[in-house]
């Protein structure tokens, strides 16, 4: 017991008490030392377990940000794409290499399917801000039509789930005009999105 401020009493938690909370706070562990402390009044105790409950919840909405605020910089975000083309690029070109030495294309599937997971989450590393930070070749059309941007991005994905289904039938013919058709939808992006 002691007395607090404007004459109020304050009063710790016991250490059962104190663990109590600690326990609702979870992992996240932020709950203040001040919250740790009452007047003994349940109303007050109360207050005390909703002020817990909204700390937890902004902790958690912090842990899910990340999520759709990214804390990478521009030049880390420029980094991670133009990696990624460059892995898309060696993977594409592996794919003629193969076809050319006439491998089972059977084999070739789990490439092909990799150049759709990634697509499907490139145009996610052009936030706004990260046409500069790093020298790249980002178009200003991709922040102008980002609408025409993302389509164009879908259009590669739609090529590459087909080639995907033709690795896996075993359709080799069909294979290689597949990545004929899935070229021209690099080069189409470049031509719209890509500076030159
Ligand atoms: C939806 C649009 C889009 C598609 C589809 C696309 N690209 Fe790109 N690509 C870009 C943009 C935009 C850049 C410039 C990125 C930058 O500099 O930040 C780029 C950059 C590149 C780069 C250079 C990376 C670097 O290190 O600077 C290569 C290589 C590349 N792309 C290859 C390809 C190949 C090969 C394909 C098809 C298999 C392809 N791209 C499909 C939009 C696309």
């Amino acid at each position: 017991m002691g007395t607090g401020p404007a004459g109020t009493s304050t009063r710790s938690y016991s250490v059962t008490q104190k663990y109590d909370l600690d326990a609702r706070a979870g992992c996240f562990n932020v709950v203040p030392g001040w919250l740790h402390k009452n007047n003994g009044d349940s109303r007050m105790n109360t207050r005390v377990i909703l002020l817990g409950l909204a700390a937890m919840l902004t902790a958690g909405t912090a842990a899910v940000l990340p999520a759709v605020a990214r804390a990478d910089s521009p030049a880390d975000i420029i980094l991670i794409r133009q990696a990624g083309q460059d892995l898309l690029a060696g993977t594409f070109g592996g794919l003629k290499i193969a076809l050319d030495a006439k491998v089972d294309v059977k084999t070739l599937a789990v490439r092909a399917d990799a150049m759709t997971k990634w697509m499907k989450v490139f145009p996610l590393q052009f936030p706004a801000g990260s046409d500069t930070g790093a020298p790249n070749k980002a178009a200003p059309t991709i922040w102008s039509d980002r609408a025409g941007f993302d389509k164009s991005a879908a259009s590669f994905t739609e090529a590459t789930v087909k080639l995907t289904e033709l690795a896996k039938a075993g359709d080799t013919d069909g294979f290689a005009a597949q990545f004929k058709a899935t070229a021209d939808a690099c080069g189409a992006c470049h031509k719209d999105y890509r500076l030159k």
